[in-house]
């Protein structure tokens, strides 16, 4: 350290600054407290140390001093900025601009959701309601009440997958499963309240079958129930014939066919004519010019008496369908694989303009 009155020692500290535009950032960090430091820094030292000096010599130094300090402080400030510039140009030198781009993934919906919510919103507009019901169900709702015989054929056809562990020793009707259709949501409907009912409830079923060309072990389905004082037959086939109007187009032709269900007497089969060819005849529709979109029927009196409700009272209509066979016949597709095989390459090309 140099004496304060050391006219050498401003020299110094005046070589010191000019070398402040060449040091590191290390270096820079140490020479600031070096020199500017409140406590040990030289040019501190020396400015308290103008307090021994005469007048006249503190005044010409002090400014000297006062004035080297400024400098080197925007010294320090210049050079900092320098360096920090220099480390982000070196950083950019490193962005290799032959990466290909990072993609934003966009979200689309899938073609069944897409299906569900425009079948749902066609029965919205005409006074249906949503309801919704477990998927873990037991076997009283998804076949008893329904008006299934315990030894009923169709208990075999619907392929169940049971849950229990516990199986044949539990409650037969007690059984727990994964329901193998939505038809239990109607008994937990009309459990539910008194009369009268009119709803959709899509969700997902569930049976042990291969996954192939037509069958899916999970795939979607939607329900219908409409429940009143002097609903008829007539009411299921208006309904359902505006529903494939609305769907398909304001000129397909529909047709009913008897059909067999165990929660519904009468019972039919609804075909309307092939969207794809119009009712020529072509590979979609196998050459008949039709396509089965849906089973329905009137509520079975077993099934309205199972569920509280008076069958001398009241009758209603149900149906239900499944969306993929529904995405399947408007779009023309061969496998529902294509569809819930979750293959996003196909799934993407629907759903971006929210149809
Ligand atoms: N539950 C039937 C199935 O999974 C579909 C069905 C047919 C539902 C007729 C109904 C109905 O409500 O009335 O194959």
């Amino acid at each position: 350290m140099t004496t304060p009155s050391d006219p050498a020692s401003l020299d110094v500290l005046r070589q010191r600054l000019a070398a402040v535009a060449s040091l590191d950032a290390a270096a820079l960090a140490a020479e600031e407290i070096a020199v500017l430091g409140r406590k040990q820094g030289e040019l501190t030292h020396q400015l308290k140390a103008l307090a021994t000096l005469a007048l006249d010599e503190k005044r010409a130094r002090g400014a000297a001093l006062n004035a080297l300090k400024l400098e080197f402080e925007a010294a320090v400030v210049a050079r900092r900025a320098e360096l920090a510039h220099a480390a982000s140009a070196a950083e950019a030198r490193d962005i290799d601009l032959t990466m290909p781009g990072r993609q934003l993934w966009v979200g689309t919906r899938h073609p069944v959701t897409v299906v569900i919510d425009e079948i749902v919103a066609i029965f919205r507009e005409i006074g249906f309601a949503v309801a919704l019901g477990p998927e873990i169900e037991n076997e009283e709702r998804n076949f008893g009440a329904l008006n299934f015989p315990p030894d009923h054929p169709a208990l075999d056809m619907h392929d169940t997958l049971y849950l229990d562990p516990r199986g044949a020793e539990w409650p037969v009707g007690e059984r727990l499963l994964l329901r193998t259709h939505t038809s239990p949501v109607q008994v937990r409907v009309m459990r539910a309240g008194p009369p009268p009912y009119r709803v959709v409830i899509p969700g997902l079923a569930y049976r042990n079958d291969p996954f192939d060309a037509s069958h899916a072990p999970a795939f979607a389905q939607i329900e219908g129930l409409a429940v009143d004082e002097g609903v008829t037959f007539v009411d299921l086939k208006a309904t359902l014939t505006h529903f494939a109007r609305r769907f398909f187009r304001p000129d397909v032709k529909v047709r009913f066919r008897p059909s067999f269900f165990p929660f519904t007497e009468p019972s039919a089969e609804m075909d309307v004519s092939c969207a794809i060819c119009g009712g020529i005849g072509c590979a979609a529709c196998k050459g008949t010019g039709w396509m089965e979109i849906l089973g329905g029927g009137m509520v079975h009196e077993n099934v309205l008496r199972n569920c509280d409700v008076d069958p001398e009272r009241y009758t209603g209509f149900a149906f239900g369908m499944g969306p993929a066979r529904m995405a399947m016949l408007r779009y023309g597709l061969p496998d529902i694989r294509l569809l819930y095989g979750g293959d996003m390459r196909f799934l993407s090309q629907f759903g971006a303009a929210g149809r």
